[in-house]
Order: C-alpha cells, then structure tokens, then sequence
C-alpha cells in the first residue's frame, strides 16, 4: 500500500486529480470506478479544470459507481446519481450513457444487483476504483459486520453512517436506511484503488487501515490485500498513525 500524506484537502485533492488524469490520458477509454460524499468533490473539481484546460477528454471514459441509496429517485438532490451529474458528468463531455450508478428505484433488486456485477465484469474490472473510508472503516456501504458480501448487494445502513449522512439530508429521518453497493469482490476487480481520507474525524479509520489486523469490523483493512491501493490522505487524517 503506498500512502501520501498531504499538507490540507486542497493538495490531497490535487493529488488524486494528477493521479486520475494520468489514468485518463494513458487510455482514453479507461473505466473509472468512482464514489461519492464529501471527500471526492475538490478531486472532481480539478478534473473539470483539467478538462477545461484540455489536458484529458471524457469522450470515450466509462464510469461505474460504487453504491447509491435504496430507495431513492435518480432526481432526488441527495441521489448519488443527482450528486455524480452536478459535481462531474455535467461538466466534462463524458456520455452519460456510458456511465453507471445503481439504480435506487430498481423494483427487482436481486436481479438488479447481478446485472450490475455483470456490467461490471462487462467493462472488464475498473482501471481505478476510487473510494472514500467511513469514520467506521467502511468501504463503499460495505459496512463492519461478522461476514461481508462480496457481490453488489442490499445492505442496511449502519446507525453510524445514518447519522454522518444525516448533514446532507432535512432530518436524520430522511436517510434512506439502506444502500445498494459493490462488494469487497466487486471493489478487488479494480486494478489500482484509490482512497482518499481529509480531517480528523476519519484519523481513528485511517489509523486502523495501515496498522491493524485484518478485520471484517473495519472493512477498510481487506485492501492491503490487494496488489495496488495508493491512500493519498492529509495530515489530519494520518494524525494518529
Ligand atoms: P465522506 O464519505 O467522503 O462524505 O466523508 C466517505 C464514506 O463514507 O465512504
């Protein structure tokens, strides 16, 4: 696991945006993985920047996300969905064809879940999977449980994540209470991950990803067993390793 520690959130956002971009540039019909939340937003901005300052071109990018609240509408504003299109697909001239978040009004969600697996080996595994990590260690809305799935799958979310997502919503009330999300599986057919942490609160998680055992209670920990994850987090995050 390589890790790069930087000075505040604008420089880890920079960071991970050279990072992609290169990813871009070397295959222009690459395959990102992508996730959402606060931690990706400065990531996206510097991309659209690149974008507009034509250094990479979207026109042949294929993107799958990581997880999106069940249910939930594709034009509700706190969809991953709404979220991908404000912060990145509206902005650069990706082919919103060509990009993939699950699907929050899926009625049949075991059938829903399968085809997304199955579009995901379609596509051949991502060429980066970009993730955030949970104050708990969660990857994705791969929650810390005795067992993790290791599919695209339903999950019920934690009263914890409930609780960190409820700044984006009217009311802790309105959280959805579950999430379909990529597996651990899933997120292993990328063939480099990138996860980015900012600030103190998510210190306790990034400590545990480089120091602790393997454990299915921070879900986090599995990706030092994949062969190419690069954390790029800033000093507060590292601030207890
Ligand atoms: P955040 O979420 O970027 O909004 O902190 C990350 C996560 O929960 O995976």
């Amino acid at each position: 696991m390589k890790i790069i520690v930087t000075k505040n959130y604008d420089e880890m956002s920079k960071k991970a945006a050279e990072l992609m971009a290169e990813i871009i540039k070397n295959k222009p019909d690459c395959v990102l993985g992508l996730a959402t939340g606060d931690t990706p937003i400065g990531m996206y901005n510097e991309l659209v920047a690149k974008y507009e300052a034509g250094e990479i071109d979207f026109a042949a990018v294929r993107s799958i996300n990581l997880d999106e609240y069940y249910p939930i509408s594709p034009d509700n504003d706190q969809s991953y969905r709404y979220f991908m299109n404000k912060h990145l697909f509206d902005r650069v001239n990706i082919d919103k064809a060509n990009t993939r978040v699950p699907d929050g009004t899926a009625e049949n969600v075991r059938e829903f879940c399968s085809a997304y697996e199955a579009h995901l080996d379609a596509l051949g595994g991502t060429d980066v999977q970009v993730l955030g990590i949970g104050r708990n260690g969660h990857i994705g809305f791969n929650e810390p449980d005795a067992e993790l799935e290791r599919f695209t799958h339903l999950v019920e979310l934690t009263p914890d994540t409930i609780e960190a997502n409820s700044r984006f919503f009217a009311s802790e009330a309105e959280v959805p209470k579950h999430a379909l999300t990529m597996g651990i599986h899933s997120v292993f057919k990328a063939r480099k991950i990138l996860l980015l942490a900012s600030g103190k609160n998510k210190a306790a998680a990034i400590n545990a990803l480089v120091k602790s055992n393997i454990t299915t209670s921070c879900p986090a920990t599995l990706l030092c067993l994949h062969p190419d994850v690069t954390v790029i987090c800033d000093e507060d995050a590292y601030s207890l390793v």
